[in-house]
């Protein structure tokens, strides 16, 4: 079978996706038989094409972008295209939903997932809104659709901290978690730690695609509490409010406080814990002062760890790549391939294959 695929949203993480497509398409159908055409793309900014009988040569339209251009500069592309027709004209078979994350409502992305399920297409997203706040009703839906919701770049990018939790644990109980979760504020951190000002540490990070489209979303905290509230209602069935959790971002941090914590011997981390107490689950988001023996001390720059307590392997711990164009992108391939391995019911590798 051929994927046909329809990108919705096409700013760092769609295009991180793209170049991987291109880069490894003789690989993914050598070692896992997976092919693909993208038969539609559509970027509120960047306009769309829907191509039903061919598909999107990628590299040609990386080229456009490269150049300055967008898709509304690629030959047949259509100016009436918004994101609901991209579904109901193209007809993809997945839809990857990488559009901006709105923690309010999860709108436009909710809407979006919901028509490509109820239509019988299967969703992988990467946008935190629709995993945080509806998705026990997508995978019901994607459940009574026979397709699947899924959303491995909404934590720690293209690090699988969820496929670690919800496949390889397995069978173990998670009875909590902690660690650095947003790639943006401790890149800042880190840069701060070594003498950049704040304003020119968060220029950077957004200029190497780690930041949210408004950075206050990672600044402020809301980033990492999105991921924590994915993580929690995923692994430990919990749903929380995310305005009700408590939640402190890195901004009141200055750059004095980051040198008396140096001298202290200590580190600053915004941290999201979990942690599971007489029958009571609890989150939290805030900056903690780590001592530099701690494991989480050393993880710097965009990087993210993670870890889980399990009640058979006690702690296990995950550390990668936590934001980023293709880091993230990876998290939708990594989603792809699952959904081609269950599709025809064989393990993505076996052996002589
Ligand atoms: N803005 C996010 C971060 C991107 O910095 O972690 C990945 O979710």
């Amino acid at each position: 079978m051929i994927w046909k695929l329809a990108l919705l949203g096409f700013g760092n993480v769609g295009q991180g996706l793209a170049r991987l497509l291109v880069e490894k398409r003789k690989e993914l159908k050598r070692k896992y038989g997976f092919e693909y055409k993208v038969v539609g793309i559509y970027d509120i900014k960047m306009g769309g094409i829907c191509i039903k009988d061919g598909e999107v040569d990628l590299e040609k339209l990386l080229k456009i972008i490269d150049g300055g251009g967008m898709i509304a500069d690629y030959p047949g592309a259509s100016k009436d295209l918004n994101a609901l027709g991209l579904i109901e004209m193209c007809q993809p078979d997945i839809l990857i939903e990488m559009t901006f994350t709105d923690f309010e409502t999860g709108q436009p992305a909710v809407t979006h997932c919901r028509q490509a399920l109820a239509n019988g297409i299967h969703v992988v997203t990467s946008n935190k809104g629709p995993a945080a706040l509806a998705k026990k009703e997508l995978w019901k839906l994607a459940s009574e659709n026979g397709v699947q919701f899924r959303f491995e770049g909404t934590v720690m990018s293209g690090t699988p901290a969820i496929n670690l939790a919800t496949g390889c644990l397995a069978g173990a109980k998670i009875s909590g978690f902690r660690g650095i979760l947003n790639g943006t504020t401790n890149f800042i951190l880190t840069k701060m730690e070594g003498g950049m000002t704040y304003d020119a540490a968060l220029a950077e990070a957004q200029k190497l695609g780690y930041a949210e489209a408004d950075p206050t979303g990672d600044v402020e905290g809301w980033d990492a509490l999105g991921k924590g509230v994915i993580l929690a209602s995923t692994l430990m069935d919990t749903e929380f409010r995310i305005k009700e959790v408590p939640r402190k971002g890195i901004t009141q941090l200055k750059p004095a406080d980051i040198e008396q914590t140096k001298k202290e011997g200590k580190r600053w981390k915004l941290l999201v814990e979990c942690r599971e107490k007489d029958g009571k689950v609890a989150l939290k988001v805030e900056p903690v002062k780590v001592d530099l023996t701690d494991p989480l001390a050393s993880v710097g720059g965009a990087t993210n760890a993670l870890t889980f307590d399990t009640d058979v392997l006690g702690p296990v711990t995950i550390i990668g790549a936590g934001a980023g164009r293709k880091e993230t992108g990876f998290s939708i391939l990594i989603d792809l391939l699952w959904i081609h391995s269950i599709a025809r019911g064989k393990p993505l590798l076996e052996v002589g294959e």
